[in-house]
């Protein structure tokens, strides 16, 4: 995995009557939650996401259907099909993300550890370029 994004595994109990999966605070999740949003009825051509943060942290949660996340430092760049199979996908700060191949009536769910802040956004991917590359080279 890239560096800043790690999968996480949610404890799942699955049966004949259907599935419940967990998630437990302080247990879990390496952040305390401070905000939970999610994203429904997007169109199977709309692409989300393309920008990254300054701080934020946050989980990202397929609860149906399935969804392409691209993940991208400076210097490496991964794909993941997020699906309803109890992973979620950790992304650290710094990590420009972009959202795209939504399945009909697929939902994303995001656990975030700070509240909404938009100057914590860096949207413009050459000003996320300037950043990261500080960023990245001061934890090498
Ligand atoms: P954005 O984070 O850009 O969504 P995505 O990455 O999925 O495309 O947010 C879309 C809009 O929603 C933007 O105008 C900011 C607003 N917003 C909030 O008001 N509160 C929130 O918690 C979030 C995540 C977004």
């Amino acid at each position: 995995m890239i560096q800043n994004c790690k999968m996480m595994h949610c404890k799942r109990i699955a049966g004949k009557e259907g599935a419940l999966t967990a998630i437990e605070g302080g247990i879990d999740i390496p952040f305390e939650i401070q905000r939970v949003y999610y994203i429904n009825n997007v169109p199977g051509d709309a692409e989300r996401g393309f920008h990254s943060h300054r701080k934020l942290e946050q989980i990202l949660l397929c609860l149906n259907g399935s969804i392409s996340i691209t993940v991208r430092t400076p210097y490496e760049e991964q794909v993941i099909t997020l699906r309803e199979n109890s992973e979620g996908l950790y992304i650290g700060n710094m990590v420009w993300r972009e959202m795209r191949s939504f399945t009909p009536g697929a939902v994303m769910m995001v656990l975030a550890s700070m509240h909404y802040d938009e100057s914590d956004y860096i949207r413009d991917y050459s000003e996320y370029l300037r950043e990261a590359e500080l960023y990245f080279r001061e934890q090498r």
